[in-house]
């Protein structure tokens, strides 16, 4: 992340990792780009099958998204039951269900083989409505639609938080952990063997063929099969990203005046929807992460005020005493509700895995899972299911259309929009499109009065990017690619930097 006032407990307390970067031609079984969960599970499970593998990360691994989740290991999708059913009919939502208890198992597994202390713990969630909005209804529903997939789900009264709740479902063991104390002890144990982490290594172009070729700015690793679990799918240039919007979410972590916990994971149903989980301090106490706030990205002026309604809804509703931590992050909506995993279209050997939506600890080791399956044995169960070219006009015509309306809205109607006329305009920590010369330019000013700037079309397709005043980045409202104040790539489908423009003018005080 680009900005260092927010601030993960993940990435608090744990420390740095230190893999050094590829500096010469490499060859292996499988080169994977990204090490976060769905690139290091893939990993695991290759070498474990005998494979060779190189993870290829372009800052550090497991320091993307999976450093800024919440770490929710659930069956409750962010697509709802019913809506799975008529979206896929029963026997393939039967299948999802399925795969994503699997995905839950290959956790404990990788957690029992590796002695992974990683707070891992097994608990109820509660899918409940506000006591204001109860609908007995909607929960009687997707309750019976989670039973007819093998979800054990039953109604309660309400849900056990410090709140009067309306009626909630009850899902049984489902799971929480620590993501990075997972995930390190698996990265130590890839890196030996033939096999490779390689950390500030940008994997920049990408060749299909036998054997493939990822090209890297000092080394070219060539491999029999490549896996691109870089969350954006950087080596598909447009047709994955017309079937993916990108919401930022927001996070706290909260100390509380009591010492209770809550006991459980948590959502409502409301929209944006508000989840909830505990996590311990490791002082004998717990923090309280509370999450929500989602927006599409690039759409929201002022982001900072996400995290001021997420920290009075937090107020409002328990004994808080202060917050300790504060995040926010990138999610891909699917259009269909399910991830995407398998080969990259007119790709014979390249495979992607993207859309994982607010579920990503279970659809990134289920990547892990089809993929190394599908490269090891030809074949997974569920890989018909994620197949990563789909598109069910039935189940995603609709938001394909809507979605992929805003691209033009974007694309022209905000070159229109709001630019100041002078650098004086652009106060200390902010960030404007301002009028240069007669050109248009992404500015912003740091705490010291440095001025950095930047040509704002986007390096995906030409959008606009806009400001994040949270997180200091500028962020593209068309698939949601993310830069940092001086344009360097933070999140894809954008590789290339933005374009750097000099500015020259006094420093404010
Ligand atoms: C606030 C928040 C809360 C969430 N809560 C939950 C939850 O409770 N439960 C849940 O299951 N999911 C949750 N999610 C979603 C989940 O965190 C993500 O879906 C998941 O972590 C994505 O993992 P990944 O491996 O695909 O991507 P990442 O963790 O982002 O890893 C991708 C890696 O690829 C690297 N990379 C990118 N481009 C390149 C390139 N060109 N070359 C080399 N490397 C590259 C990046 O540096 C990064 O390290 C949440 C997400 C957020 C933001
Ligand atoms: S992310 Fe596609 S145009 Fe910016």
């Amino acid at each position: 992340m680009s900005d260092a006032m927010t601030q993960s407990i993940w990435m608090a307390t744990t420390p740095t990792t230190h893999f050094k970067a590829l500096d010469k031609n490499i060859h292996v079984d499988v080169a994977i780009v990204g090490g976060g969960i769905a690139g290091l599970t893939a990993a695991v499970l290759l070498k474990k099958s005998g494979k060779t593998v190189a993870v290829l990360d372009k800052n550090h691994i497991a320091g993307g998204e999976t450093g800024f989740t919440t770490a929710h290991i659930t069956d409750v999708l962010d697509v709802r039951f019913q809506d799975l059913i008529s979206k896929f009919g029963e026997n393939q939502a039967r299948l999802a269900a399925e795969s994503i208890r699997f995905s839950r198992a290959q956790i404990e597994e990788l957690i029992t083989e590796f002695a992974i202390e990683c707070d891992y713990q097994q608990l109820p969630a509660f899918l409940y409505c506000n006591i204001e909005h109860e609908d007995f209804e909607f929960l009687r529903k997707e309750a019976a639609a989670a039973r007819s997939l093998g979800i054990s789900a039953e109604i309660v009264s309400e849900a056990p938080l410090p709140f009067r709740t309306g009626a909630a479902i009850r899902f049984e063991n489902q799971a929480q952990f620590h993501p990075r104390r997972y995930l390190l002890p698996l990265a130590k144990w890839i890196n030996s063997n033939g096999s490779h982490i390689f950390e500030e290594t940008s994997a920049e172009e990408f060749h299909d063929g036998t054997p493939c070729r990822v090209h890297t700015k000092n080394g070219i690793v060539t491999a029999h099969d490549v896996i691109v679990a870089a969350y954006s799918p950087v080596c598909n240039w447009a047709f994955l990203h017309t079937k993916l919007p990108a919401y930022r979410t927001y996070a706290i972590g909260a100390k509380l005046k009591s010492r209770a916990a809550v006991e459980g994971l948590f959502y409502d149903t409301v929209d944006p929807y508000h989840y909830i989980r505990s996590q311990p301090d490791g002082r004998n106490g717990q923090i309280l992460i509370v999450g929500g706030e989602d927006h599409k990205t690039g759409t929201v002026e002022n982001t900072d005020e996400c995290f001021e309604r997420l920290e009075e809804y937090t107020r409002e509703h328990f004994d808080m005493e202060s917050i300790v931590y504060r995040w926010s992050g990138q999610i891909l909506e699917p259009l269909d509700g399910l991830a995407y995993i398998g080969k990259n279209s007119m790709s014979e050997h390249i495979y992607v895995a993207t859309g994982f939506s607010g579920t990503g600890m279970t659809f990134g080791t289920l990547s892990g899972m089809i993929l190394s399956d599908l490269i090891v044995r030809g074949q997974n169960r569920w890989a018909e299911l994620y197949d990563a070219t789909r598109f069910h006009p039935l189940a995603s015509a609709g938001h394909f259309i809507s979605e992929n309306m805003s691209f033009p809205t974007h694309f022209v109607g905000d070159r229109f929009g709001k630019t100041a006329e002078s650098l004086e305009e652009v106060h200390m920590g902010e960030g404007k499109w301002v009028k240069v010369e007669g050109k248009k330019v992404a500015v912003y000013r740091d705490m010291d009065g440095n001025l950095h700037g930047c040509e704002p079309e986007c390096t995906h397709m030409g959008c606009l990017v806009k400001w994040n005043s949270a997180e200091k980045s500028w962020d593209c409202p068309c698939h949601g690619s993310r830069f940092d104040p001086d344009g360097k790539v933070v999140n894809g489908p954008a590789i290339t930097d933005l374009k750097k423009v000099e500015l020259r003018q006094p420093a404010q005080h």
